[in-house]
């Protein structure tokens, strides 16, 4: 059996899951998996950076436990998020001749892993489903809540399946072999958390960072209370009609800037988009009274500090303008009679849904912050 050093129950009745969270968990996911889903036989699916560093580990261990293999390789990068690479998977698990409770492995970041939740959502009408992600984002935000799904040329996420995994194995040492700065922006989405709702957990971070990027003890618990904290949203508000909203803290500027600049990573990837959008709510918050500009300057301070990009200027490449941009975040949400639906704070922690929140005071806030 697995290493797990911590154990995060998703509580959803019988639909109920863990996610081991430890060092060495793709080495010994085999055993875990057979242990959990007897007698099954999986397909793995993969993109090509994550096959070559951990595609054989995984095997390896899968062949250990008896279990029989599929494979599917896919190209890394958000274009996989479409029509065809689902069709590739679903045909990969048909070919397998994968039945209804064989089970469908994701092995990578959120791309694979919401691609792979989908096929496994609607092959044979849901097959079992594990997800075994390597990116940081995908280990504390895209592998935990069931969400999953592609992109369509109208737009990202737009069609996919409510599928809950079995399990989740979140190997910290997978995130040896990620870039530092997917390291980071995943970081971002862990941050998120103590700005949402987690005061204390936020404090930790702001001394325990350092320790968090080297790996070991600390970056386990921030993986975990992570986990934990969209886990209690989750089983709030499975299928987001009201509190799973607050995981969107600063994801309305932060979608607006990453359509602003094309989607392309080389200028913004997303957990930047989002570090430079929870920086400007709690400004935004701040100009509009709700909480004080010490709060918005510590949330500021601490992303910098690690590395992140916290405001528009530090976007490389020009911005359009301040109308331009509102007007991607009215894309981005419902606009109903000029107002906006935020996620805005009364402080560190203190995160809440206000929902009519004036364009025009977006408009001014955004022309003063693109301006400074
Ligand atoms: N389902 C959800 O609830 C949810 C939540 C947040 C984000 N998402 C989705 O997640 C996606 C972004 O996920 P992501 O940031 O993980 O992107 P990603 O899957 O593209 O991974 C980022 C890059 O890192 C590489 N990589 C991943 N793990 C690695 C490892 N261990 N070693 C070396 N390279 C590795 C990948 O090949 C890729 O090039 C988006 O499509 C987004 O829509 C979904
Ligand atoms: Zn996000």
């Amino acid at each position: 059996m697995g290493q797990a050093s911590e154990t995060v129950r998703v509580g959803l009745g019988e639909r109920s899951y863990d996610i081991l969270i430890g060092g060495g968990l793709i080495a010994s996911a085999g055993a875990d998996i057979a242990a959990r889903l007897p007698g099954v036989r999986v397909a793995v699916v993969t993109d090509e950076n994550v096959a070559a560093a951990w595609l054989p580990i995984l095997k390896q261990s899968l062949a250990e436990a008896g279990v029989a293999v599929a494979e599917v390789v896919l190209p890394p990068g958000e274009k996989t998020k479409s029509f065809a690479h689902l069709e590739r998977v679903v045909d990969g698990i048909l070919a397998a001749r994968l039945e209804r409770r064989d089970a469908v492995v994701a092995l990578g970041g959120g791309v694979i892993g919401d691609l792979t939740g989908f096929a496994a959502g609607i092959v044979r009408r849901g097959m079992n489903f594990v997800q075994v992600p390597t990116s940081l984002l995908a280990q504390v935000d895209s592998s935990v809540g069931g969400k999953t799904g592609i992109n369509t040329p109208r737009g990202k996420n737009l069609v996919g399946v409510f599928m809950q995994p079995r399990l989740v194995l979140a190997d910290t040492a997978a995130l040896d072999t990620l870039s530092a700065r997917e390291f980071r922006a995943g970081y971002a989405e862990v941050a998120k958390y103590g700005l949402i709702d987690r005061p204390d957990f936020f404090a930790w971070l702001e001394t325990n960072w350092r320790e968090v990027f080297a790996g070991g003890p600390a970056r386990t618990r921030a993986i975990a209370v992570s986990c934990q904290a969209k886990a209690d949203v989750v089983a709030r508000d499975e299928f987001e009609t009201g509190d799973r909203a607050l995981l969107n803290l600063g994801h309305t500027f932060g979608h607006a800037l990453e359509a602003a600049t094309d989607y392309d990573s080389g200028r913004l990837v997303h957990g930047e988009g989002v570090a430079i959008g929870m920086a400007l709510a709690h400004r935004f918050s701040a100009r509009m009274n709700l909480c004080s500009m010490d709060d918005a300057h510590r949330v500021e301070a601490h992303l910098r500090d690690v590395g992140l990009p916290w405001r528009m200027a530090d976007i490389p490449g020009a911005l359009p303008g301040a109308d331009k941009l509102l007007d991607y975040i009215a894309q981005d949400k419902k606009v109903s009679r000029g107002a906006l639906t935020f996620i805005l704070t009364h402080g560190v922690g203190q995160s809440f849904i206000a929902k009519d929140v004036p364009a025009s005071e977006v408009l001014s806030f955004l022309r003063e912050n693109l301006a400074g």
